[in-house]
Order: C-alpha cells, then sequence, then structure tokens
C-alpha cells in the first residue's frame, strides 16, 4: 500500500510514514479498505496469515511475529444472569504476548518497518504500547526508542525495559509529544509506530474478524471497548464495515467506546453532538492506559462513531474497580481500564432494553499486572495464623477476612 486516505476529503493520498495525516484536512490518513474477492485462511496457525488478505501487507514475516492474537471469546453466562445482561462473552486481549491488544497493532506496524528498511523505531507511550513496541523491536533486532510519559506505572517501564530499548521519560505537553516524535523521525529516520498509526491500526481488525468467526460468522450487537487514542476503536470499526462492505456481514455491532469520567474528551464531545474535541483540563483517574486528554484522532473517531450508530461513555473508577472485580470473579484479571466495558454495560442495561437474543463482546484489552497499584485501595483480604491454627480456621469456613 502506498496509498492512504482520508474519510473527511475522501481522496486518497501518497504515504508519508513520517506524516500518516492529510495533506489538506491535516486528519489522519487511513489504508484503504480491501476490495472483494478475499477469503479467510483458517487454518494457518498465525492470525497474520490467517487474515493475510485484509491485511496491506504483500509479504508477511513470520519470524517477525511473537504469536499474537488468536485470543479467546470466553463466555461469561453466570454473570449476564446474576447482572441481567445480554449474552456476554470476553475477548481476552490480555493473553497476548506482551499482555494487552497493542501487540496486535504492533505486529502489523512492525512488519511495515521492514518493508521499509527501517532500522530504528519507536513509539510515544503511557504504558502498553512501550512494552509491545520494545518487545517486538528486540524480536526483529532493531533500535527502539521508548518514549513515556511521566507517572507511568512503573510495571508498565519494566515491561519495556527488559527489551532494552531506549527508555526516556519526557516532562511536558504528551499532546505535542506525538507529534514532535514523527518530525524528529523524519530527522533520524526512526519509524514512531504511534497510537494512530495505520499500519498499526490494521492490525487491530483482526479482533474484530476473530470474534465474527467465533461467533459463528456473526456479528454481535454490542462490542464494547476502552478508549483513549481511538487506534484500537477504528480498527474495530474499519473490521466490521470491512466485513459488510466485502458482503461476509449484513449488518453492524453497536460499537462503545468507553472513557473514564476523569479523562473523557470523546465522551463528552459526543454528549454535545459536537464534531470535535476539546483538550480535557486536569485529567484524574487510576485508568493511566486510557487518560489521553487530547487524541490526535478525536475528530475521526467522532465522525466514524457517528456514521456507524455507534456510542461513547464514560465511567467512574469506582464503577470500573467493582467491575474489574465482577471479571475476577469469573476467572479473569485485567487491568480497570479494560473493565471500563463491563461497567458501561452495566450502565447501558439500566438505560435501555435489549432483545432477548442479543449478544453482547468485551473487549478485555489489557492484563491486570499492568497496574497492581490500583488494587491498593481494596486491601484484599487476608489472614495470618500459625501452623497450630490451621485445622481449626479451615474447619470453621471461609470468612478470614
Ligand atoms: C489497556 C488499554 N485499553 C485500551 C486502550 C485504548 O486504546 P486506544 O488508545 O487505541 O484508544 C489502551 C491504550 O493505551 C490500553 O492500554
Ligand atoms: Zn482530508
Amino acid at each position: 500500500v502506498d496509498r492512504l486516505e482520508c474519510r473527511f476529503c475522501n481522496k486518497d493520498y501518497p504515504y508519508d510514514p513520517f506524516s500518516p495525516f492529510c495533506p489538506d484536512c491535516r486528519e489522519p490518513l487511513l489504508v484503504p479498505s480491501p476490495v472483494p474477492p478475499r477469503a479467510f485462511h483458517p487454518a494457518e496457525s498465525l492470525a497474520l496469515t490467517r487474515f493475510r488478505e485484509f491485511l496491506p501487507l504483500a509479504a508477511i514475516d513470520p519470524a517477525l511475529s511473537l504469536g499474537e492474537g488468536s485470543t479467546p471469546l470466553l463466555p461469561l453466562d453466570r454473570l449476564a444472569d446474576r447482572l441481567g445482561l445480554p449474552a456476554l462473552f470476553a475477548k481476552n486481549e490480555t493473553l497476548n504476548p506482551t499482555q494487552s491488544f497493542k501487540d496486535r497493532g504492533t505486529a502489523v506496524a512492525i512488519q511495515n518497518a521492514r518493508r521499509l528498511g527501517f532500522r530504528r523505531i519507536g513509539t510515544v507511550s503511557t504504558g502498553n504500547m512501550a512494552a509491545s513496541t520494545a518487545a517486538y523491536g528486540a524480536r526483529a533486532g532493531l533500535e527502539t526508542v521508548v518514549l513515556l510519559k511521566e507517572g507511568t506505572p512503573e510495571e508498565n517501564i519494566l515491561m519495556a525495559g527488559i527489551h532494552r530499548p531506549r527508555l526516556l521519560v519526557v516532562e511536558g505537553d504528551y499532546g505535542r509529544l506525538f507529534y514532535e516524535s514523527l518530525a524528529l523521525g523524519r530527522r533520524h529516520r526512526i519509524l514512531f509506530m504511534n497510537s494512530i498509526d495505520p499500519f498499526r491500526i490494521e492490525g487491530y481488525k483482526l479482533t474484530g474478524f476473530e470474534i465474527f468467526l467465533q461467533l459463528g460468522r456473526r456479528v454481535p450487537d454490542l462490542l464494547l471497548a476502552p478508549l483513549s487514542s481511538g487506534g484500537h476503536l477504528i480498527g474495530l470499526l474499519k473490521s466490521f464495515l470491512e466485513l459488510k462492505g466485502l458482503g461476509f456481514a449484513d449488518r453492524l455491532p453497536v460499537v462503545v467506546g468507553v472513557q473514564a469520567e476523569g479523562c473523557a474528551p470523546l465522551a463528552r464531545a459526543f454528549a454535545a453532538g459536537a464534531p470535535r474535541i476539546k483538550i480535557f483540563e486536569n485529567p484524574e483517574t487510576i485508568a493511566h492506559a486510557i487518560s489521553n486528554p487530547n487524541p490526535p484522532a478525536g475528530t475521526l473517531v467522532l465522525k466514524m462513531m457517528k456514521d456507524a450508530g455507534g456510542l461513547i461513555a464514560a465511567v467512574s473508577d469506582a464503577e470500573m474497580l467493582e467491575a474489574q472485580g465482577f471479571l475476577a470473579q469469573e476467572g479473569l484479571f485485567c487491568q480497570p481500564d479494560s473493565a471500563t466495558t463491563l461497567a458501561a454495560l452495566i450502565k447501558l442495561s439500566r438505560e435501555r432494553s435489549f432483545a432477548r437474543d442479543a449478544t453482547a463482546v468485551l473487549v478485555v484489552t489489557g492484563s491486570g499486572l499492568k497496574n497492581l497499584k490500583a488494587l491498593d485501595s481494596l486491601r484484599l483480604p487476608r489472614a495470618r495464623l500459625t501452623l497450630s491454627g490451621l485445622a481449626g480456621a479451615l474447619a470453621a469456613g471461609g470468612t478470614d477476612a
């Protein structure tokens, strides 16, 4: 792919890896949708090759993959019954190589870096993308530059650092850092594969394709995903738009992007019916991974969500922690950022009723190990006793708290 398209100007432009923005309106450019005929290759073991006909790559080097994707779609029947929710599934993206969905995007972006002959790659990250890019950079034997926001949880810094990238914690405006990185990338020939890199977004489509196949070639009624910069949501929307465009599906899911109330520029703009976001001043939430006060694809997300009949919701820190606990009761440990999806579905189910046979899928984007500090407030109970007291304690049954 050498040309990218602008969804506002309805034109395509040459692909510039250092500025994937429309030269006319400055909005982010996307890879054009594939044209028919296209087929899945279900027998392939790598997700990248299974869906290769839907990716903008002429060749795929399997040596650059860490085995991302192909994650389970876990039914949550008991939880759905208990909370009065529609048939519920979790797409468990915590099982990716660096324990978040970011690997799907990095896996495609690194193929693009190889194709273009880059020796150095980089990213600007609040955490999960840092670990992912550092791991794939190491795998490919490329020098990797990771620019981190101040205040990134220590777990994320360590998970990136172990792969020995150049790890730079940068003070100052995170919004500006995004554009600055691309400009420096041009000067020093570093491919910055940031949150809305068009090839990264292509990787996120595979989540949607997998869900479609795992549901028996059906589109879920609701698809909920946490929303920050918007790259992930654009990828998910794109997958179902392409399935529909290519004739595999006859409708779209209602896609629900979920933000933290403490940093909700997109939810605010959406509620106000505004076509653009306003920078969210003084963000404050435990959900660091989805806390982008000035998402550079804001206008594009608002347009695509409006066109597709999607929704943008926001939930409080208390609501996401409660939902994190509900998912843990089903055996799933995700970061609070990812539990926003369940919290939003619980809220939605109070406001509207669903068809009896409705299906909802939560994209559980990242592991709970990514942010252990968020668990401090729970004061998880543990009892201390001597060996001789153990028999008596177990005879008494299970209330050690
Ligand atoms: C765990 C988790 N979920 C969701 C998101 C949101 O993705 P995006 O920034 O593409 O909207 C992020 C982004 O970093 C994340 O780390
Ligand atoms: Zn444009």
